[in-house]
């Protein structure tokens, strides 16, 4: 356990990986990325785990996005190396030789949707709600979302929730085949060990080559994204009026009134 992060490991080669910031709805600070990636890098070399489940803490929230309070005060250099941090954590769960789940009882919103992203499978209850609303506040996903959306639902409609800001509930997300199934919320958690279960009797080792292989076909981000181009992007967007403009206006609780400059 470390301020942020909890690690549990259970019978049958599972872990439970718990994000731990219920009071900012576990948002993702530049210490809790950190700790997330110290964690990951534990887990990728201990010969005892099979499968990850990521969840966050609290009743609300799996992960309610980068930290806009942190982001606020940012120069373009600090953000872009922000983002490069968030890339390098999500490039992580991508490519880690174990099987991961992210499992979404509430919110996963921008940098929460793009951590679920980078896992292999979303499993999610019926009170999830996903979205990159970070339009909404002047800048772009800056950890691979924009790509990795467009990868498991087509660029059209990735295009629409991205230039929208739209959040989308279980069903819709289902519709969407982000995921399989909306699973009652009570019973949410008991599927997910099910299926982390049924994974983890089979071999890690074919698994993980059919993973190497699926990943190499469809191209990791980083091959596709080139995360230098979108972190620069992120950065450059932290010299705007609006960036400023969003990020205030989420703190001050107030709609934001964007100038586009
Ligand atoms: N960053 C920092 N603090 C956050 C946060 C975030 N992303 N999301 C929630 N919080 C904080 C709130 O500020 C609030 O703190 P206070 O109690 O101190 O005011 C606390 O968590 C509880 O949140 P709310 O009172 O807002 O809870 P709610 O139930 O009314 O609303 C919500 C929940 C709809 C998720 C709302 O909190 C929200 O819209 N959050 C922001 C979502 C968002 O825009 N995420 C994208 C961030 S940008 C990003 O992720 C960029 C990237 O790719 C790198």
């Amino acid at each position: 356990m470390t301020d942020f992060i909890r690690i549990e490991k259970q019978e049958q080669g599972i872990a439970i990986l718990t994000i731990c910031r219920p009071d900012a709805l576990n948002a993702l600070n530049v210490e809790v990325l950190k700790e997330l990636k110290k964690a990951l890098e534990k887990l990728a070399h201990d010969r005892e785990v099979r499968v990850i489940i990521l969840r966050g803490d609290g009743d609300k929230a799996f992960v309610a996005g980068a930290d806009i309070r942190e982001m606020q005060s940012m120069n373009r250099g600090q953000a872009t190396d922000f983002s490069r941090l968030g890339h390098s954590v999500c490039l992580m769960l991508e490519s880690m030789p174990k099987v991961t789940i992210a499992a979404v009882h509430g919110y996963a919103l921008g940098g929460g949707t793009e951590l679920a992203l980078a896992c292999d499978f979303i499993m999610a209850s019926e009170k999830a709600q996903f979205g990159l609303p970070e339009v909404s506040l002047g800048v772009i996903p800056g950890f691979g979302g924009t790509i990795r959306l467009a990868r498991a639902i087509g660029t059209a409609k990735a295009k629409e929730i991205l230039f929208s800001g739209h959040r989308f509930k279980a069903d819709e997300a289902q519709s969407l085949g982000l995921i399989r199934q909306a699973f009652p919320h009570q019973e949410f958690f008991n599927e997910v060990l099910l299926f982390a279960k049924k994974i983890s009797a089979n071999s890690l080792h074919a698994i993980v080559s059919a993973k190497k292989l699926m990943n190499e076909f469809e191209e990791t981000v980083g091959t596709h994204l080139k995360v230098d181009a979108e972190a620069h992007q992120f950065g450059s967007l932290f010299e705007s009026h609006d960036q400023k403009e969003g990020m205030s206006a989420f703190v001050e609780k107030r709609a934001a009134k964007f100038t586009g400059l």
